[in-house]
């Protein structure tokens, strides 16, 4: 089977194809970048629309597939942005449509999962997603994917690129602060953790205010690196210690901070699991995983119904 996936949750589009054995045949993608602030849901919708009937053919033209090949449309269904969610699901189903071709709608989050455990070669492990939309701690048990923690308001990505805006170091903020932060050392900054959840949103606001109060940028940054960083660390052990799995992996576009892959291995070699962690081009959202996805979740439960609208917004 070969399944074509596209991506869009957020401000990447992303087309990809692969077949049943998991060979990547084709992975196409283009990022908006936002003229100023962060991303707005109806220009992140404009660019997966002026993108995605480029993205296909360009992935089709990479395969040397021709579109008869392709056996299945696979989608991003969320969560996500509602109006670059729709721009997806319609055209996902547009082109169905016109290939006759069966069509399934995924979950994003599982997506990054699954593509990992492909890329790694991971069987079954606790995983700790972390991007600039999702932060999450997720595990396949008893049955099905569970979330074992995950952020009560924003993303971890999301707490670092704000960060990055407020203070004037630019979008995305994760790249420069973790840069920064590696001359930095510790000042206080509020720590969330509620049962098996975290928060990001204090720890923003007390991270701007360090800012205007004079604390060195370096210093600011360190600490909110440790500080989220053990944070999410902290619920991935815990889910581990729960479920008594052995492995971890670490995905999503954080996953590029080398400290906290750093703190992630650390931990999960204290607890005798092996570390795993996809290559960075599988790490950031991308239409390879959706396809992946799709794929492995058709030859479990068939095809959705191409009259099935639903959208899985956060
Ligand atoms: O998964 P991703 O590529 O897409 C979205 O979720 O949009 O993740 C992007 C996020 C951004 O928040 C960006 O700041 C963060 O990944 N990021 C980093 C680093 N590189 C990218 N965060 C921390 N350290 C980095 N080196």
């Amino acid at each position: 089977m070969i399944s074509l996936g596209i991506e869009g949750t957020a401000e990447k589009t992303g087309v990809g194809i692969v077949d049943s054995d998991g060979n990547i045949l084709a992975m196409a993608g283009k990022q908006l970048f936002p003229e100023e602030g962060g991303i707005h849901p109806r220009l992140a919708a404009e660019h997966h629309a002026e993108w995605i009937p480029k993205l296909i053919p360009q992935a089709i033209e990479e395969s040397g597939l021709s579109y008869d090949d392709i056996d299945l449309i696979s989608f991003s269904q969320g969560p996500g942005l509602g109006p670059a969610l729709r721009i997806v699901a319609t055209s996902a189903r547009s082109l169905a449509l016109s290939l006759k071709k069966p069509i399934i709608g995924v979950n994003h989050c599982i997506g990054h999962v699954e593509v990992g455990k492909l890329d790694t070669g991971a069987v079954n492990p606790v995983s700790l997603y972390v991007s600039g939309g999702n932060s999450q701690v997720i595990a396949y048990e008893s049955g099905r994917y569970r979330i074992f923690g995950e952020t009560l308001d924003i993303a971890v990505g999301n707490c670092l690129d704000h960060f990055g805006r407020e203070t004037g170091l630019g979008h995305p903020g994760g790249p420069v602060i973790e840069r920064l932060a590696k001359k930095g050392s510790y000042v206080d900054l509020p720590y969330v953790v509620k049962g098996m959840d975290f928060s990001f949103s204090g720890l923003l606001s007390a991270a701007i205010r360090e800012v205007q109060k004079g604390t060195p940028m370096e210093d600011v940054c360190f600490s909110l690196q440790e500080t989220a960083f053990a944070m999410l660390v902290e619920v991935t052990e815990r889910a581990l210690s729960h479920t008594q799995k052995d492995e971890v992996m670490l995905c999503g576009g954080v996953s590029a901070n080398s400290r906290l892959r750093e703190m992630l291995r650390t931990m999960s070699e204290e607890h005798g699991a092996k570390f795993y962690m996809p290559e960075m081009k599988l790490c950031g959202d991308n239409g390879v995983m959706i396809a992946w996805l799709g794929l492995l979740m058709c030859k479990e439960f068939g095809p959705m119904d191409l009259n099935d609208t639903r959208i899985i917004q956060k």
